[in-house]
């Protein structure tokens, strides 16, 4: 690995309290990077956080964040501008699913799930560009990274509101590069395909509470088998090469693309 490649990129990555946020916290500030690690857990962040800063590489600060609020959220890149001095790269990698089969959906359940995975990218992506817009155009580029999904691409009929959400992050990376290309701002996503974090976990449990499986632990071993070219589910540690790429400067000429991390579900 290369200790400098990200070096004097300063981040903010959401939801990094766990699973793949705390996953590509932890490789961006072993690649150099120094990283706000911002969660609604903080204990979790304060956890990632000291981890990073008992090892070599880049630096990290914890924050208590909310994607939905933006006052949390001007705050959370405040604190990384004080701490590091700018913004560089910010990550929208918060998210929540609670799968209901199609006819059983509430506006609670679509208000929720769209209000994490699409407003509050929105609200990062908002907050986070107009940082980098005062930054000055001569200091970048600077990179908005949106998590999507496979469900970016297709919906399955017992998460549709969480397909919703994760298309409207496809709309964001490709209406969000083309309003920030003049402040040297690039816009791109990756889509996680089935990965093995807590997410995850409590949504087996949940798949087998609406009958979608008949028993807890199946869920994903069926799809890697049905479903995944590679027979295999991913794990955290599968999409850092991809979100590393992104921040770096091996992607300078890249905006408005979401790339799928999925061992070879969607081809498109
Ligand atoms: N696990 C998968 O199979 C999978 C597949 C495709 C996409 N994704 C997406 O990848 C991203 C990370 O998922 P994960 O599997 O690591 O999930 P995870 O549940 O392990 O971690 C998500 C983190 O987001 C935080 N969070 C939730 N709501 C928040 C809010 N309102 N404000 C701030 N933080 C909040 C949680 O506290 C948690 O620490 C999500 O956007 C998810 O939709 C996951």
């Amino acid at each position: 690995m290369d200790k400098t490649r990200l070096k004097g990129k300063n981040c903010l990555i959401t939801g990094a309290a766990r699973g793949m946020g705390a996953a590509v916290a932890e490789d961006y500030a072993a690649q150099g990077a120094n990283v706000c690690v911002a969660d609604l857990n903080v204990e979790g962040c304060e956890e990632v956080a000291a981890r990073i800063n008992s090892k070599d590489g880049g630096r990290a600060i914890a924050a208590n964040l909310n994607v939905t609020d933006r006052a949390q959220m001007r705050a959370a890149v405040a604190a990384t501008v004080e701490a590091f001095g700018s913004l560089n790269v910010m990550v929208n990698n918060a998210g929540i699913n609670k799968p209901l089969m199609f006819m059983d959906i509430t506006e609670e359940n679509w208000q929720q799930i769209m209000d994490v995975n699409a407003l509050g990218t929105l609200i990062g992506m908002q907050e986070a560009a107009r940082q980098m817009i005062d930054q000055g155009k001569e200091n970048g580029p600077y990179k908005i990274i949106n998590v999507g999904s496979i469900l970016s691409r297709q919906a399955f009929d017992d998460v549709v509101p969480y397909s919703c959400s994760k298309h409207a992050v496809l709309a964001m990376i490709n209406g969000g590069a083309k309003a920030l290309v003049d402040h040297n701002i690039t816009v791109n996503g990756y889509g996680p395909g089935v990965v093995r974090t807590e997410l995850w976990e409590q949504l087996d449990k949940d798949l087998v509470n609406i009958g979608k499986f008949d028993k807890q632990g199946e869920s994903m071993d069926k799809l890697a088998e049905n479903m995944i070219l590679m027979k295999r589910y991913s794990y955290p540690e599968d999409v850092i090469g991809t979100a590393s790429f992104l921040a770096a400067k091996d992607s300078d000429y890249m905006t408005g693309q979401l790339l799928m991390i999925d061992g070879g579900m969607i081809m498109q």
